[in-house]
């Protein structure tokens, strides 16, 4: 039986960099030069996610042993981690193969395989062992050399970069991402992921009106 306190120092672990980067003073003035001013909304964001996590949710659910076939990729994800990253790592890791990892979504023709290849480790949320109807907080896991294609959802995501490396594309702008990026994704902005060699192990968050609709698929290329 897992050690629930695992997931605790877990939880606290990921926190961390979201609360080191919702600390970075404020900008918002017209002559901040446009990098910065993303920065902003992602302190903004990582701030908001904080808030809706204090006091945490309780925990309702239970952490079995996964079985989902995207696990195979763990173990080359650790090995692809990055000094920004590696207290965390090394938090995850006891309890990484009891993290409820799944693929929710329904099977595609055009990205055969996806269903094996990637999956979502829900810790907090709607349907998650630690009940949460404002905010979700997880995992994702990407194979080596996925794409997953372009979709959009109600929810605003944040993206803490683990292990590995993928190409984010948004609105026209692909940007690979390495271990201790923040990516920030608005309601409703059509965004695609795509893995290299290595395995992607990524933090995600969801917050806004709607975390309980599920991510809409939309045309290949239109990212
Ligand atoms: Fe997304």
């Amino acid at each position: 039986m897992l050690d629930a306190s695992l997931i605790l120092q877990l939880i606290a672990a990921i926190l961390l960099p979201l609360r080191q980067r919702a600390t970075l003073t404020a900008v918002g003035q017209d002559d901040v030069p446009q990098d910065d001013a993303l920065q902003d909304v992602v302190a903004q964001e990582a701030a908001r996610v904080l808030a809706l996590l204090n006091p945490l949710p309780a925990l309702t659910g239970s952490f079995p042993r996964s079985e989902h076939p995207s696990t195979r990729h763990l173990e080359s994800a650790f090995a692809s981690g990055d000094s920004a990253t590696a207290a965390l790592l090394a938090t995850i890791r006891p309890v990484v193969f009891h993290l409820p990892w799944r693929y929710s979504y329904a099977k595609r023709s055009d990205a055969q395989g996806l269903e094996d290849n990637m999956a979502f480790a829900e810790i907090i949320g709607p349907e998650a062992p630690y009940v949460s109807e404002r905010v979700c907080l997880g995992l994702t896991l990407i194979g080596p050399n996925t794409f997953y294609p372009p979709h959009l959802h109600p929810a605003i995501e944040l993206y803490y970069v683990v292990a590995g490396e993928a190409t984010w594309t948004a609105n026209g702008v692909s940007i690979r991402n390495p271990p201790g990026a923040f990516i920030l994704h608005g309601s409703q902005v059509v965004h695609a992921m795509r893995t290299h060699q290595q395995p992607l192990l990524a933090v995600y968050t969801w917050s806004g009106d709607d975390i309980r609709t599920t991510s809409a698929y939309t045309k290949l290329g239109k990212a």
